[in-house]
């Protein structure tokens, strides 16, 4: 591998650098990094060489892993996470909040029960913000009750992002027409800001899916997209259990069109629908109290 006349910093991640940075970035965020990805690594890690002002990948490395190094060890995950989100990506999903779900969520709500949704790796925001379009179009009333999306990632440069609502032309594409005259205002410097009738049932957490999650109470969707691709089979495997452990007896997940849940955790869900499943049992339609 040759310096690049691009690399601003002269230097050149060496395969035991990677190494030790990619066994790093498993072990803090569940990020697999195989060998074909050094060239990515290392430019994605380029400016926080630069701002860390060490000399090279094996000393930003020592740094980095070191107890000194642990507000830097955030930013380099936040570097090396991959954000990309869209509206209503995957707009099947979409539709099956729209005609599965949200019967089952007024029905709750009716009931004087909460209703909660889970957007773990929201990234930019796009995610928890559909699903809050989908709810206030399906069904206005649910948004005055006792309803709130929880949208949640490790990274939080991502997450100022998500806040900020604010996204150009070509993200806001995904959004149907009727709806982006509808929840989308401008900002002023010529970009759209989601509405604070949408921004007003999303919250945002900072939160690693490898750590302690605090909620207390279960979701009755989840939605966990393109998340788990970037973790390898046991770190998935061992996501599994604790996501069935934060549904309710009725509750869904979503998952990314090339995600699946383990053979292992097959009990725990019952497919329903593409990368859908619902907790194994619930079969029925019947809301009882959580
Ligand atoms: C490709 S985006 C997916 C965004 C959205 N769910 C979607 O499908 O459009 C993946 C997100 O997962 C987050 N992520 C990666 N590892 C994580 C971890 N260990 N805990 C929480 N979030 C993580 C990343 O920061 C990133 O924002």
């Amino acid at each position: 591998m040759t310096t690049s006349a691009s690399d601003t910093a002269g230097q050149v991640m060496d395969k035991k650098s990677f190494a030790a940075i990619a066994a790093l970035a498993k072990e803090e965020a569940g990020l697999v990094l195989p060998e074909g990805k050094m060239t990515m690594v290392q430019s994605r890690l380029r400016k926080r060489l630069l701002a860390t002002g060490q000399a090279n990948y094996d000393s930003y490395y020592r740094f980095v892993s070191s107890a000194d190094g642990a507000s830097e060890r955030r930013l380099m995950i936040s570097a090396l996470t991959t954000n990309v989100s869209h509206f209503f990506r995957e707009s099947h999903h979409f539709d099956m909040l729209r005609t599965k779900v949200v019967p089952l969520l007024l029905q709750k709500a009716r009931n004087g029960q909460r209703v909660r949704i889970w957007s773990a790796g929201c990234s930019s925001g796009q995610e928890p913000y559909s699903i809050s379009m989908c709810l206030h179009e399906a069904a206005p009333e649910l948004t005055s009750r006792d309803v709130l999306i929880l949208g949640t990632d490790i990274d939080p440069a991502i997450l100022e992002k998500a806040e900020a609502a604010t996204y150009n032309d070509q993200q806001v594409s995904g959004i149907p027409n009727e709806m982006r005259s509808k929840y989308l205002e401008p900002d002023g410097r010529g970009q759209h800001r989601v509405n604070a009738e949408i921004k007003r049932i999303v919250r945002f957490r900072e939160l690693n899916l490898l750590r302690d999650w605090p909620m207390k109470g279960q979701f009755d969707a989840i939605f966990c997209r393109n998340v788990v691709i970037y973790f390898d089979a046991a770190t998935q495997a061992s996501l599994w259990p604790r996501f069935r452990q934060h549904i309710t007896k009725e509750g869904w997940i979503f998952l990314g069109h090339s995600e699946r849940i383990s053979d292992s955790a097959l009990h725990l869900f019952e497919p329903n629908g593409m990368t859908a499943y619902r907790a194994a049992g619930s079969g029925s339609s019947a809301i009882k109290k959580d």
